[in-house]
């Protein structure tokens, strides 16, 4: 294992044994889920007939409110604390067309997804990696499939203003290795493997606030309600928190 991966691994094996359950149990941060559920449906066409994979599945909790809109989907994570945890979600909520495997894009089988998945993940690989899943996605996806990201922008103003004001709570909730990401840029990468990509900004304040207020529900769908007025100002948009890539074939 090298060892971005293996800091990976052993700062997601902290998170997982307790914070991030309870964290993403919030009423805020499960409203935000519910949200990125709906976007992912709208944009990638996602039906009950769709074969959907998730990269860096995590605990499996955006996957799971996904899972009854969709035929099948398997979540692969890198942490086997994270994989132990989806699995007993999908157990207890009895959610039977969804398996979680620990491991990433290696192992994964030709031509069998309709609809790839990948939130919050592209940012934790290392640049050789990233530049190398466009191509591996052209033998991963089903003729016709799609392929959808969603990842902090380098641009976003709350990075900086969270950088000024709380760097060290900034610093708790990031591992060493990530990075924001140039969206035009890595949208590049997936066009340079003969892919179409385009890229929308998802949110401006509303995701940065359920994760410092995730019990205030309310203060999310307010702030969300707002960033779908403020991302039709081009600067705002620019400066948006989080950047979506949605490729097809
Ligand atoms: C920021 S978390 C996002 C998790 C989840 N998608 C979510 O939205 O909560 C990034 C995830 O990627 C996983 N990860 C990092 N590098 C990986 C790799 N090379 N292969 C598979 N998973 C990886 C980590 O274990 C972690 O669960």
């Amino acid at each position: 294992m090298n060892s971005v991966r293996r800091r990976e691994l052993e700062y997601h094996e902290k998170l997982y044994s307790g914070f991030a359950q309870s964290h993403f149990a919030r009423p805020a941060v499960r409203a935000l889920r519910r949200h990125m559920v709906d976007r992912i449906r709208e944009l990638t066409g996602a039906s009950p007939e769709s074969r959907v994979l998730s990269l860096g599945c995590g605990i499996g909790d955006t996957e799971l409110l996904l899972a009854p809109h969709v035929a099948e989907l398997t979540g692969v994570d890198l942490s086997p604390a994270a994989i132990r945890q989806a699995r007993a979600d999908a157990g207890a909520l009895a959610i039977r067309n969804a398996r979680f495997e620990e491991g990433g894009i290696g192992g994964i089988a030709e031509g069998r997804y309709d609809i790839v998945i990948a939130i919050f993940f592209l940012h934790h690989l290392p640049d050789d990696e990233l530049a190398a899943l466009p191509h591996r996605l052209k033998d991963i996806l089903a003729p016709g499939g799609v392929f959808y990201s969603l990842d902090p922008s380098r641009h976003r103003l709350s990075g900086a203003v969270g950088r000024l004001l709380i760097p060290n709570l900034m610093k708790k909730y990031q591992t060493a290795d990530e990075r924001e990401l140039e969206p035009a840029a890595t949208a590049e990468l997936f066009r340079r493997a003969g892919l179409d990509a385009r890229v929308e900004i998802y949110d401006f304040g509303s995701s940065p606030l359920a994760g410092l207020f995730p019990g205030w529900a309310a203060g999310y769908r307010m702030a969300r309600a707002m960033d779908d007025r403020l991302l039709r100002v081009p600067l705002l948009r620019r400066r948006g928190s989080n950047f979506e890539l949605i490729v097809r074939t």
